[in-house]
């Protein structure tokens, strides 16, 4: 049995702006993972079991474009498997979809390195990570690479799209709650609508992208720094820009809005937005406190995790 597992993950600075060109912060959640165990089979064909959506099949029965089925499709072509082996395939996952935790990005890397090792064609974590980026383009349109790099990497990324991932060092810990909102949002859609705005208005969402690109960078210095009080206010000058952008909704706000009334330093949408997460910035020992306020704010779950 091949056992690999990949962790969720949050954009910390960045999110839309990152599609064009501009710099973003992300780091993996290792609190939620997706887990991918395959073992040879006894009866012919490749088997999926993936109770946390519900799937239970054959690889032949699922149609193509199957985010599950082209991986292994695409994967098979590239290592050029041929024939197909017997396998038995499960996907367990605690990572909610469409909640802008990086659940495809997390299936897509397991999946990758468990195949890969189980049939003897070892990747290193470049490769895993330029052929995730390849099926998130399947599905995602135009990613900018940040989700399937912090996945691979489990690592905190600055990163600019094109350019190798920067690894950076976090100066002191600090404390985030995670706290979701409970509406799954595609990210396709949200940065189709920030397409939309950016081709009906180029210089005006330029000027935006490189504010948030400024952000980003100096978040980072903060980062590096342990200047907490400083990365609190770059998050909340970050989420006004994200609402300018329409990528915020009135649950995200409450959110935000109910985190900062906790004692939060600052908190802001994270990824594609309109629905998913928000994240708030806190001392740890209001850590609990935020995150009650969040749940009596509407969140439906939320996740606690510390930045070392
Ligand atoms: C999604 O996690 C982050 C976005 O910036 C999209 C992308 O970078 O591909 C919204």
């Amino acid at each position: 049995m091949t056992k690999y597992s990949a962790p969720g993950k949050i954009i910390l600075f960045g999110e839309h702006a990152v599609v064009y060109g501009r710099p973003a912060l992300a780091i993996p959640v290792t609190q939620v993972h997706v887990e991918v165990d395959i073992s040879d089979s006894a009866r012919s064909g490749i088997w999926i079991d993936a109770p946390d959506v519900n799937l239970h099949a054959e690889l032949n029965t699922l149609p193509s474009d199957h985010p599950i089925a082209s991986v292994i499709n695409n994967l098979f072509f590239l290592l050029r498997v041929s024939p197909f082996p017997n396998l038995e395939i499960k996907i367990s996952s605690t990572i909610p979809v469409a909640s802008g935790l990086g659940s495809g990005a997390a299936v897509t890397v397991a999946l990758t390195r468990a195949l890969s090792t189980h049939l003897n064609h070892s990747m290193n974590a470049e490769e895993v990570n330029v052929f995730t980026y390849e099926i998130e383009k399947i599905h995602h349109g135009t990613p900018s690479g940040i989700d399937n790099t912090v996945v691979t990497y489990a690592r905190p990324v600055y990163f600019m799209k094109n350019e190798p991932p920067e690894m950076f060092k976090v100066g002191r810990p600090f404390t985030m709650v995670i706290a979701d909102t409970g509406i799954s949002a595609l990210t396709k859609e949200s940065v189709g609508d920030v397409r939309r705005l950016w081709m009906n208005d180029r210089a005006r969402w330029e000027t935006v992208f490189d504010k948030i690109g400024e952000i980003s960078f100096t978040a980072r210095r903060a980062i590096e720094a342990g200047k907490y009080e400083l990365l609190g206010e770059l998050m909340n000058e970050n989420h006004g820009l994200l609402q300018k952008m329409t990528v915020s909704s009135p649950e995200l706000d409450e959110l935000v809005k109910a985190a900062l009334h906790a004692g939060a330093l600052g908190a802001k949408l994270s990824g594609g937005g309109r629905g998913g997460n928000m994240i708030a910035l806190v001392e740890p020992e209001k850590a609990e406190e935020v995150s009650l306020s969040l749940k009596a704010a509407g969140a439906k779950h939320t996740i606690i995790t510390q930045v070392s």
